[in-house]
């Protein structure tokens, strides 16, 4: 099942670009292209990857976001939800940038690049808040899901794949 995408300040110039298109369609009686159009929307910020609410990553795009290859991590040490283990991950051609593992629920893991999706600077992960930033260089906040909330930030952390066999998590 999906959950519904709550769009945040940093949507709101798509979401408005999209209304003024649907108000568009509707006055010339183009009633199917604005249904697709709603479809889209939603298919684009919905994302059922954990089937936890609050997710929003699905169908984004950043220049921050990285490819990488298929990389392990033990995760015996999160032995309960809301642990974290902070990551140092590799990009395909070579270069690192850091990440986070995070046990969200006792079944549920995630795993997020703490790169800002703004200019590039990391926003710091908080246990206890449950928020990634203030980031360091121009505020922006991030919730646990990496979802963007304020600040500058035009896009959610890059969630990344994640396999789990006993106690190792395949990161790709
Ligand atoms: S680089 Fe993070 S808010 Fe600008």
């Amino acid at each position: 099942m999906k959950d519904t995408f709550t769009p945040t300040d940093s949507d709101t110039s798509n979401l408005a670009s999209r209304r003024t298109f649907l108000k568009g369609a509707a006055s010339f009686g183009l009633a199917a292209v604005a249904g697709a159009a709603f479809a889209e929307f939603l298919a684009g910020c919905t994302d059922s990857g954990l089937g936890l609410a609050g997710e929003c990553q699905e169908g984004r795009t950043s220049p921050y976001y990285k490819t990488i290859a298929s990389q392990t991590v033990d995760i015996s040490s999160l032995t309960a939800s809301g642990q974290s283990l902070d990551l140092t991950l590799t990009e395909t051609g070579g270069d690192t940038f850091p990440a986070i593992l995070i046990r969200v629920a006792a079944d549920k893991y995630l795993a997020l690049s703490q790169v800002c999706t703004h200019q590039g600077c990391k926003p710091e992960y908080s246990a206890a808040s449950q928020t990634f930033g203030p980031c360091p260089c121009h505020q922006s906040v991030y919730t646990q899901l990496g979802c963007n909330v304020s600040g500058p930030a035009p896009n959610p952390l890059q969630k990344f794949n994640l396999t789990i066999s006993g106690t190792t998590a395949t990161i790709s």
